[in-house]
This record gives structure tokens, C-alpha cells and sequence, in this order.
């Protein structure tokens, strides 16, 4: 096997394979309006999988998204559904939108209502036009699929879900999805806990940790989320045992993302410690800028209301604050890896960075002496060790080499063998170091 080969054969993960795209690469999917029919068709048309948000969209705005897709790209895509089940109905909003009134005559808004009604959820309709409109992958977020894997399925759909915990990894592939996303606490958006009754926080497990800990305990593939933002992540999670790395902070600087302009500047001129994990845009837990609207609700002494209560509440503000490009009222999700990535450009050109960060950095490893050695003594053997070459296969060779140098001992005797010996053993020592190398880095 060429080093080229076995560059792309790594990049190209099992995964990759099952979900017909080039680059272990997915575009997190950003309820918000931010993640657009044009970043979903351009990620996607650059060999990664793009991901359409049903969440905060009526059914027709979906519909009309997945066919805005379908227009830009005939390559796989993906609809991600939110499933967190409302919390009570708060029985007094008063006291909150006192304290959200701030941000409201900031804006010029007349005072908030201080009675919610929450609207009817599109997403049985929603659900139902992506299985007939047979998008290929369906995801999901914060909650238990359990009640829609079956039907996603049926409809041709690869299942994805999202988790924060080894033992919510666990119910997901109990439940059947097909491949887990492993979110890191450095993640920008909601944590996606299945359960999180009030007063109970959520998990904030690191990548580093959570990855390959639920790739032990998963027979289902692996993405790496949190904190993502150039190929030395990619990478890494590739390194961790995660079969593709799902982004979605960096993508929020796509030029063709529905980020807004001072939103933008604000990522660009963000730094790592910018966020925090909060309850008061939401009503669950997410990482978001700080700024005046989570200091305004984290000094009032009313309570939170609950998910999506609060951000009820607020919807004027938010949808207000965008009108205006004003970053202090605004929900600005984001994750911790904001100093990584300072300009905004094409999601081509981030896929063609991606991409050749990924094979500059493999070159390097191919490249490297005890790499080479293993790439002249290994040759694929099987579908399996054509696909991905991996930490077994790469033992079976060497212990077929030791068990040859030991027959010609026994046979042959004396000196000759001695020195085949010898040199058999440096030779498998060599494989081991390499399979060592390779497992380090597959
Ligand atoms: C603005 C924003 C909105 C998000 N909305 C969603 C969503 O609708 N559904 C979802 O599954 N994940 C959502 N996420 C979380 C992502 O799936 C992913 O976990 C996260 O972006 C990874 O961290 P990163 O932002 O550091 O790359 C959102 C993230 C951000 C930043």
C-alpha cells in the first residue's frame, strides 16, 4: 500500500463510506436561521456532509430548505431535529421580563408580555417531509429518538444523535441510531443531555475524555464535537477513534452562513474564555457569549423560566437585536475554540483548508521512517484492511513474521538462522513500533 493510499484510506473513514462522502467532515447543524440552504449545499459539495437545522422553522421553510439543497447539490445532506419535551408552564413571567425589559428598552421595544403561550410544534409535519422527501441523513439533539429511529430509517435514513455522556451514548445506540456525536463541553449551542429536570446540571466532559471513552463503549461510530476548528482537531478526533468530526463554530464564519455581520466580528474577535454555559437564553443549559442578556437574567432574583419558556420570553429581543446587528441582547452561541479561526471565507475554501491541513499533517506522519517500513511490509488483504488499516491486522503481520523466524531457527540452526533471527525480529520490532505509531494516530 502507497503512503498515498494509506493517507486517503485514513481520511476515509467507514463512515465516510456509509454516509457517500469524501472527508470525515460534518457541518453542525445551528438552529437560528445560521445554517443555510447555500453552507449546507457548499459543504456538502466539497465532500462533507452539510446539515440543514429543522429547529425555530416552520414546516414550508423547511421544505423550502431541503429543496434549496437539492437545487445547489446532489450530494448527501443532513435535517437535524431538537427533541427536549417543553418544561412546566411557569406560573409567573413577570418577574423576568421586568428583567428583560433592560434589553428591550435598549432596542426601542415596548415591554414584555408577561403571559406565553407556547405555539404548536411543526415537528411531527417536519419529520414526516423529511422521510418523504428521503433526506438522506436525520439527526438528532437533546432528547431520546427512540419513538423516530424506526421510521427515519425506513425512509433510507442514516440516524445520528447527539450526546454528552457515555451512558446517554449507550441509550442512543440502545434505541438503534446509527452513529453517535459526542459532544465535548467545549461545544457551542445547547448541551444535548437526554434528561435535565430542573436543578440537575448538565455532564461537561472535555473531547479529549469523552471521545475515545464512548468509542470503547460504542459499536457504532463515533463524530467528535466541541471545539473544532482546523485540521489539527479533525485530526485529533480522528486520533481519539472518532470516525469524523463535526463542526459547527467554524462554519458560522462561512460567508455564506446566516450569521449576522456583527456576530461575525464578534467571533473573529472572541477568545477562548468568552463563553459560558448558562440557562438564561434558553431555559437549558448551552455556551454562549456572555454578554448583557445573560448578566441582566443571572442578576434578577425571578427565576429562570424553563426550556423553551425563557427564550419565549425574549423571542422579541433576540429577533430585534439581529434587526439591529446587536450582539448584547442576541443569543450568540459558540463554542471554545473561538481564537482558531479569524476571517471569514467560503465554505469551499474552509473544506480546501480542512483538507489540506488533514494531508499535510498525514504526509508528515507517512512520511516519518517508522511509517515508511510498515507501508513496504503491509500489503491489503481484505476489504476490511482495504478500507481502514488497523491496530490487528498490523499484529497478525508481525506475529506471522515472528512465527517464521522461529520455524527457521529450529530448521535451519546455528549461525544463518541466528542472523535471521536477528534480523527478523528488528524487522517485527519495526511493525510493532509502527503498528504502535499507527494505532497512535488511527
Ligand atoms: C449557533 C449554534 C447553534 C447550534 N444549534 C444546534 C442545533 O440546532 N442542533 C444541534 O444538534 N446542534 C446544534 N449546535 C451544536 C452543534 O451540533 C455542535 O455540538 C457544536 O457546534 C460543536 O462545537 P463547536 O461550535 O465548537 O464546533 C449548535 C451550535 C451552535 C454554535
Amino acid at each position: 500500500m502507497s503512503a498515498i493510499d494509506l493517507r486517503d484510506s485514513f481520511l476515509r473513514t467507514a463512515l465516510c463510506m456509509r454516509l457517500g462522502v469524501d472527508l470525515p467532515i460534518v457541518q453542525a447543524p445551528m438552529a437560528g436561521g445560521w445554517t443555510t440552504p447555500a453552507l449546507v449545499a457548499a459543504v456538502s459539495n466539497a465532500g462533507g456532509l452539510g446539515m440543514l437545522a429543522a429547529a425555530r422553522l416552520s414546516l414550508d421553510q423547511l421544505r423550502e430548505q431541503i429543496d434549496a439543497v437539492r437545487r445547489l447539490s446532489a450530494r448527501p445532506f443532513g435535517v437535524n431535529f431538537l427533541l427536549a419535551p417543553p418544561d412546566a408552564m411557569p406560573s409567573d413571567v413577570a418577574g423576568m421580563q421586568r428583567a428583560l425589559d433592560a434589553g428591550r428598552s435598549r432596542l426601542g421595544l415596548a415591554p414584555g408580555a408577561t403571559s406565553l403561550q407556547l405555539p404548536p410544534s411543526p415537528m411531527n409535519a417536519q419529520f414526516d417531509l423529511v422521510c418523504q422527501a428521503g433526506v438522506p441523513v436525520v439527526s438528532f439533539a437533546m432528547g431520546d429518538p427512540g419513538p423516530w429511529v424506526d421510521r427515519a430509517k425506513a425512509s433510507g435514513a442514516f440516524v445520528m444523535a447527539m450526546a454528552t455522556s457515555v451512558a446517554d451514548a449507550l441509550r442512543l445506540q440502545a434505541a438503534g441510531v446509527d452513529a453517535i456525536v459526542a459532544q465535548g463541553s467545549e461545544a457551542g449551542g445547547h448541551r444535548s443531555t437526554l434528561d435535565l429536570p430542573s436543578g440537575v446540571e448538565a455532564p461537561l466532559v472535555g473531547s479529549l475524555a469523552l471521545v475515545p471513552q464512548m468509542v470503547d463503549a460504542l459499536q457504532v461510530p463515533v463524530v467528535a464535537a466541541g471545539g473544532i476548528m482546523d485540521s489539527r482537531g479533525v485530526l485529533a478526533a480522528l486520533v481519539l477513534g472518532a470516525q469524523a468530526a463535526q463542526l459547527g463554530s467554524r462554519f458560522l464564519l462561512a460567508t455564506e452562513s446566516g450569521s449576522f455581520a456583527a456576530y461575525r466580528r464578534r467571533l473573529i474577535e472572541a477568545t477562548e474564555t468568552d463563553t459560558v454555559i448558562t440557562r438564561a437564553l434558553t431555559g437549558r443549559p448551552a455556551r454562549a457569549f456572555h454578554n448583557e442578556a445573560i448578566r441582566a437574567v443571572d442578576a434578577t432574583a425571578a427565576p429562570i423560566l424553563g426550556w423553551p419558556y425563557q427564550a419565549l420570553a425574549a423571542d422579541d429581543i433576540y429577533a430585534e437585536s439581529v434587526r439591529q446587528n446587536d450582539i448584547e441582547w442576541a443569543p450568540l452561541f459558540e463554542g471554545q475554540g473561538l481564537r482558531m479561526a479569524r476571517e471569514c471565507s467560503s465554505a469551499a475554501e474552509i473544506m480546501a483548508s480542512l483538507e489540506a491541513g488533514l494531508r499535510e499533517q498525514l504526509k508528515r506522519l507517512v512520511g516519518s521512517p517508522s511509517v515508511r517500513s510498515l507501508t513496504t511490509l503491509t500489503k491489503p488483504t481484505g476489504p476490511a484492511l482495504k478500507e481502514q488499516l488497523g491496530f490487528p491486522e498490523l499484529s497478525a503481520v508481525a506475529r506471522k513474521k515472528k512465527s517464521f523466524v522461529a520455524m527457521n531457527a529450529v530448521s535451519s540452526g546455528l549461525k544463518v538462522s541466528w542472523r535471521l533471527w536477528v534480523s527478523m525480529t528488528s524487522a517485527s520490532r519495526r511493525v510493532s513500533n509502527a503498528s504502535c505509531n499507527w494505532r497512535c494516530w488511527s
